[in-house]
């Protein structure tokens, strides 16, 4: 949450920022700011609102410099304002500073600071800390980089702050701990990032930063130290990404581009792992901790929001064909609960961003009690994959649109080609079913397709239909129950209107007392071994004259008859057909914000990457 960028180099900073800030918006879009080393001052410019906003702000100011600092805030203490905007000045004005993250501590700090008579011009943490780093510059007569040092002893929470002082000329001084930081390294110039896509235009050469390192940046130099005051050689590595990856193309939107991705993004995550042909699954990180998971006691999944539900339907998937006890965990209420964690549980992770805060701390508490953590992360490098003792990356390359498509079917096909490996290990399938299933994967991203070129307008038909009701119910059963969570998240986060998912069966047990002629129920119905019951649950919302849609498998005209509209997809098996039936549901979602003229990309209040707790 939250977007950091900084560049020092020979070019003019601003444009750079603002060009970055755009890349990082789905982080956070309630204010945007920089703030520039110009002559021998700092000059800040931030407005409440996208960065659209401070780009018009900013326009009649003066903007030639060369070092600078950007921000686009998801607001956590104090409310979205231009006032609570980053960056901020410290007291004196010759420093300002962008934050990331949250100081848990800054009640106590800020007191010490009331005492000695500091006033503040804003809500936030981040003013809190820059004016404890200046206190300390200022009494303890040393260097900002020291005072940085000194006082990030003393901070409790998470962060990555960048800052820039009017008496370092050409100097960006940086620090993270517990949310994420990458620096480009150009020829005489420097970029500061919270990921990689601010960068990516001018250089392919990183350095991820880790906890407890500060960075001073400068054109020509890069020096990094721990807290401790010691040197560390910084570790660049090569960005395998290009930047049409993170460029909406001809789509209008994001999401919408990310949707159309699927059948290359799922092929991406099954390429080099799946050889149908010679019916085999090669997953090295998996075959690194073989000998862990054959004396596993049990699988543990901690993930968040959709990666929570890709985690459900993994449950489901190594529970029938592993024969292996699975509990899955919100990482939010796993982190308290204080669980009994053993050595001889793994722990799957599953993050698209790899930066989520809850998961994060969650891992980091099981991996201190001895578990093994097995992650499956989209984003390279990030932190969940580096704590991992192994793991598979997803591949789905960068995601942009706040709420995740690619990513998730990514997840389910890694959780796939786990699943099947890890029985062929236990050996607790036959060979045939394993034949069978390889088939089936191999075909998948051939039946996304079909959906993408077949019911695209049907389904822009059935938006048009129901984009003013002001409630939904979405129900499926089995490996259709977890995709009907999904369906009904996405269409909360982009279209807001309220829906609740449900095991279909569980319905009866509360949810229909809300069937009335004005709620859509969306069935997720493909063919499978609940078929028959599941017709049995559409009549029972058919009889109170709910409004029935159905995801349905190709041919299936028996719920044809009974729906008021059906959202084709190709018949599978039903171990893989969670990937293939959430598609539509995407662009119902989808299309369904667009009919309500909405910004699906940046739905209110949300952010894509949720570093803080
Ligand atoms: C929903 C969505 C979120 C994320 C959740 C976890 O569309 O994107 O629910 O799935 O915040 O994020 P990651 O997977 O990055 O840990």
């Amino acid at each position: 949450m939250c977007g950091i960028v900084g560049y020092t180099g020979q070019k003019q900073a601003y444009p750079i920022l603002i060009d970055g800030l755009k890349k990082l918006e789905y982080r956070g879009y309630d204010s945007a700011g920089v703030a520039l080393h110009s002559g021998d001052d700092v000059l800040v410019y931030k407005k409440q609102g996208k960065v659209a906003a401070l780009e018009t702000f900013a326009a009649a100011q003066p903007l030639t410099a060369t070092t600078g600092i950007g921000h686009t805030r998801w607001a956590t203490h104090g409310e979205p304002s231009d006032r609570n905007a980053h960056p901020h000045y410290s007291s004196s004005k010759h420093i300002a500073l962008i934050h990331n993250g949250i100081i848990e501590n800054y009640g106590q700090l800020k007191n010490e600071l009331l005492s000695k008579g500091y006033a503040f011009n804003s809500d936030t943490d981040s003013e809190v800390l820059l004016n404890f780093i200046e206190d300390i510059k200022i009494n303890n007569v040393c260097s900002l980089e020291e005072a940085v040092r000194i006082a990030l002893k003393r901070v409790t929470g998470a962060y990555v702050i960048l800052l820039i002082d009017k008496d370092l000329p050409d100097t960006i001084i940086a620090a993270r701990k517990g949310s994420p930081l990458v620096i480009g390294v150009g020829k005489n110039e420097h970029f500061l990032g919270s990921d990689a896509s601010p960068m990516l235009a001018y250089t392919k050469e990183v350095v991820y930063i880790n906890d407890y390192e500060l960075a001073i940046v400068r054109p020509d130099e890069l020096i990094l130290k721990n807290l401790g005051n010691e040197r560390i050689t910084p570790f660049v590595q090569k960005l395998d990404m290009e930047l049409a990856a993170i460029e909406k193309g001809n789509f209008d939107h994001f999401m919408l581009k990310e949707i159309h991705e699927q059948p290359q993004t799922i092929q991406d995550s099954l390429r080099g792992r799946l050889n149908a042909e010679q019916g085999t699954i090669t997953l090295s990180g998996l075959e690194k901790i073989q000998d862990k998971l054959r004396e596993a006691n049990r699988i543990v999944i901690v993930a968040c929001g959709t990666s929570w539900h890709a985690g459900l339907i993994g449950e489901y998937l190594i529970e029938e064909l592993c024969r292996l006890n699975v509990e899955v965990e919100y990482a939010s209420e796993y982190r308290y609960r204080n669980p009994i964690v053993s050595p001889k549980d793994v722990i799957l992770a599953i993050s698209q961003s790899g930066e989520t805060a809850d998961t994060l701390v969650a891992l980091e508490n099981a991996k201190k009690q001895g578990a093994t953590i097995f992650g499956i992360v989209n984003v390279v490098g990030s932190s969940i994959a580096r704590l991992a003792d192994a793991g598979a990356y997803t591949h789905a390359g960068p995601e942009i649109g706040v709420a995740s498509t690619k990513a998730f079917t990514a997840q389910l096909a890694v959780l796939q080609l786990i699943a099947l490996k890890l029985a062929e290990i236990r050996g607790t399938i036959s060979n045939e079913l394993f034949q069978t299933l390889l088939r089936e994967l191999d075909d998948v991203p051939a039946k996304v397709e079909w959906v993408l070129e077949n019911q695209v307008e049907n389904i822009k038909a059935i938006a048009r239909g129901y984009k003013d009701a002001a409630n939904f119910l979405y129900l499926g059963r089995g490996y259709n129950f977890p995709i009907a969570l999904e369906g009904a998240l996405k269409l909360k986060e982009i279209t807001y209107i309220h829906a609740e998912g449900y095991p279909a069966a569980e319905m009866k047990h509360g949810p229909i007392a809300l069937v009335d002629e004005s709620l859509p129920v969306v069935f997720v119905a493909t063919k499978d071994v609940y078929h028959e019951k599941i017709v049995s649950n559409i009549q029972e919302i058919n009889a109170r004259k709910g409004k029935v849609v159905a995801v349905v498998s190709e041919g299936d005209d028996a719920i044809n008859d009974m729906a008021e509209a059906v959202m084709v997809v190709p018949a599978c098996h039903e171990i893989v057909a969670p990937l293939v039936a959430v598609i539509p549901l995407q662009l119902l979602a989808y299309y369904i914000g667009v009919e309500r003229g909405l910004d699906v990309d940046k739905p209110r209040n949300l952010a894509k990457s949720v570093t803080v707790e």
